[in-house]
């Protein structure tokens, strides 16, 4: 696919030129040549959505130049290390999909205490072979309750407690080295109410006032609280909260300590944008871009997935690409699959958005599979997922830090005529372990009233039932997630603790935590004494070691294509999934309770086509018998 025309963009040559010279002013003479190439080449992108979005307000053309003013300066100060890595991604812009990275995320805390301590469990991941390392948020984040770290409070330090800026940047180092790229969490969308801007604002400064969406009444609250959805219905209910040192109403999507930026004043991108470049500067690789479907908001409308959301972040890709090349982009979209296709670039923004986005519907669609024992929606969801724009990929998971999001099926389910509460409501009861034959042990959550249905928490082991090293069933189940995630995924991503069976968190020193939000039942602390175990096959540990080894190891084969489509294949059965990418790869899955009969030569995956994986015995597979929840991966050598 090819990208949109450069001349087709709008915006003012004599501007254009002027933000040239504002970029290139004082680079020196060796790296003038390069830098210029890149302004010319992204630089007219960036233009083009920064006019569109902010070209009527007064003063743009001094904001912009010195924007780029400030985007030379830290193209300079791009150390010479990340700038050589800059220069072979650019060469390669696939390299993120090709080299087959399998992804890790993490709590720093929880992983490693500190951030020199996940220094030292570099090797941990090496040797699993893991070539992406998602840390959840480390900056510096507001005292007391922070969500995790999502209310940020300084972009320009790291939380105390986990250590400083020369920690991050030995880390980032260490990482590089062993070829593990470091993803860092930009929380976008808000600021904690600790940050200074938001402190500023408190203070009476019009100018950080304009940094929020506030509201001197609830008139205007009012009417967008018609069309807007709430993320904790139950533990932060409404988008806005009242603060008394501003005397307004300010917006508050998430939590009331996080308040919303707002992205129409444009201060606000360019202080975003410098944050990244900051981080960047310092090694991080890829940054997630965290709830990037709210940046923008219009009355009458959800206040997501807006236009402008898609024009701000094609301006930060374009700034990206202008500074720092090497880095990628990963849209945490969390939204209706028809909703996520456009954050990895269509249309007018093709090929210059995300390189990588999180595919939600996926994972919500493969645990309905799981709680129904049948994959029609699944199938569905894999079906309507259109082609991937060139040189982006999916991110595949099966858990992470957040709850089990339903609300991204509702469309599907209602595509397929029907009723999604009742729908996903039983299969989410199922993973609950509320209904007969339940073998997951989930918690609700914000959906405790039994009619809503909002998310369901729990780590993977715990939604599988598996909770003793000879449950042959539960590790069939565990694995027959991972195997889908990483049969389907471009970049598959492994949840901290998942790759010991680690179980939901109940440890007393949580209670608090988990008191406050039921996320915490998926972020318990590395269970030191199953690390140990890794590799003894007679342990719970030991076996989801080995069975997520094996997928690496098998998506590391000739035959595992990554940047083969992938495409469903008809089994004529519902219990089973199968899937094929690329000429030499296929895969079937069992999701049901019951052995199925497999047609190998039916799906063109018969003669001539050996196993590269299997959770079965050979005697059902040679049968040609599929046991419950196992999976077949086959390859024509
Ligand atoms: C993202 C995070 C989630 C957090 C929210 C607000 O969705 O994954 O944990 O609560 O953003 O920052």
């Amino acid at each position: 696919m090819s990208k949109p025309d450069v001349a087709a963009l709008s915006m003012d040559p004599a501007l254009l030129a002027r933000a040239r010279q504002s970029f290139l002013a004082e680079v020196g003479t060796e790296a003038q040549a390069e830098l210029a190439t890149r302004f010319d080449r992204h630089a007219p992108r960036l233009l083009h959505w920064l006019s569109k979005l902010y070209g009527r307000q007064p003063m743009f053309e001094r904001w912009l130049l010195s924007l780029c003013t400030t985007l030379g300066t830290l193209a300079r100060a791009r150390p010479p290390v990340l700038c050589e890595l800059d220069r072979e991604r650019e060469r390669d812009p696939d390299w993120f999909i090709h080299e087959k990275r399998v992804g890790y995320c993490a709590y720093v805390d929880r992983f490693g205490g500190d951030l020199n301590g996940v220094a030292e469990r570099v090797d941990y991941l090496e040797n699993l072979g893991v070539g992406y390392l998602h840390l959840l948020p480390f900056l510096q984040a507001r005292t007391g309750d922070s969500d995790g770290g999502f209310a940020v409070a300084s972009f320009e330090a790291i939380e105390p407690a986990l250590g400083n800026m020369s920690d991050l940047e030995q880390l980032a180092t260490r990482l590089r080295k062993a070829r593990i790229s470091l993803c860092a969490d930009l929380v976008l969308n808000h600021v904690a109410d600790e940050h200074p801007w938001a402190v500023a604002a408190m203070q009476g400064d019009q100018h950080y006032r304009s940094y929020f969406h506030l509201f001197s009444d609830r008139r205007v609250p009012n009417r967008y609280e018609q069309t807007v959805a709430q993320i904790f219905p139950q533990t932060a209910p409404g988008n806005f909260t009242y603060n008394d040192a501003l005397r307004s109403w300010v917006w508050t999507t998430f939590y009331p300590y996080q308040w919303d930026l707002n992205y129409a004043y444009p201060p606000v991108f360019a202080s975003i944008a410098f944050a990244l470049l900051k981080l960047a500067n310092r090694g991080v690789e890829i940054f997630r871009l965290d709830s990037a479907p709210f940046l923008w908001k219009r009355l009458g409308t959800p206040c997501t997935n807006l236009p402008e959301v898609h024009h701000i972040l094609s301006a930060l890709r374009a700034i990206v690409g202008m500074v720092a090349p090497g880095v990628l982009l990963k849209a945490e979209a969390i939204v209706a699959s028809t909703d996520l296709l456009p954050y990895l670039g269509v249309g007018e923004t093709l090929g210059s958005e995300c390189h990588l986005a999180y595919h939600s519907g996926l994972m919500a669609a493969s645990w309905t599979a799981l709680g129904e024992g049948r994959t029609t929606l699944l199938r569905q969801l894999l079906d309507s997922t259109p082609t991937l724009p060139a040189h982006t990929g999916w991110m595949t998971y099966v858990r992470c830090h957040d709850d089990i999001v339903w609300g991204v099926l509702r469309s599907d389910v209602e595509a397929a005529g029907d009723d999604f509460t009742q729908r996903i409501g039983n299969a989410a009861a199922f993973l609950e372990g509320r209904r007969p034959g339940s073998f997951g042990h989930g918690v609700a959550f914000q959906s405790t009233d039994g009619n809503a249905v909002h998310g369901t928490n729990g780590m993977a082991a715990t939604l599988v039932g598996l909770d003793s090293a000879d449950n042959a069933d539960a590790l069939r189940r565990f694995a027959l997630m991972y195997g889908l995630a990483f049969a389907v995924g471009t970049v598959p991503l492994l949840y901290m603790g998942d790759e010991l069976a680690q179980p939901s968190n109940d440890a007393h020193d949580d209670a608090g935590l988990m008191a406050l939000d039921g996320r915490w039942a998926q972020r318990p602390r590395l269970d030191l004494a199953r690390l140990q175990q890794r590799f003894d096959g007679n342990t719970i540990a030991g076996k989801a070691y080995a069975a997520i080894k094996a997928l690496i190891a098998a998506r590391n084969d000739a035959s595992f294509d990554p940047c083969a489509t992938v495409e469903t294949l008809d089994c004529h059965n519902e219990a089973l999934l199968a899937i094929r990418r690329g000429e030499r790869f296929t895969v079937v899955f069992n999701f049901s309770d019951k052995p199925q009969p497999v047609d190998w030569t039916g799906l063109h995956a018969g003669d001539g086509w050996t196993t590269l994986l299997q959770t079965a015995d050979d005697a059902a597979i040679d049968a040609g018998i599929l046991p419950a929840w196992a999976m077949v991966w086959r390859k024509k050598p």
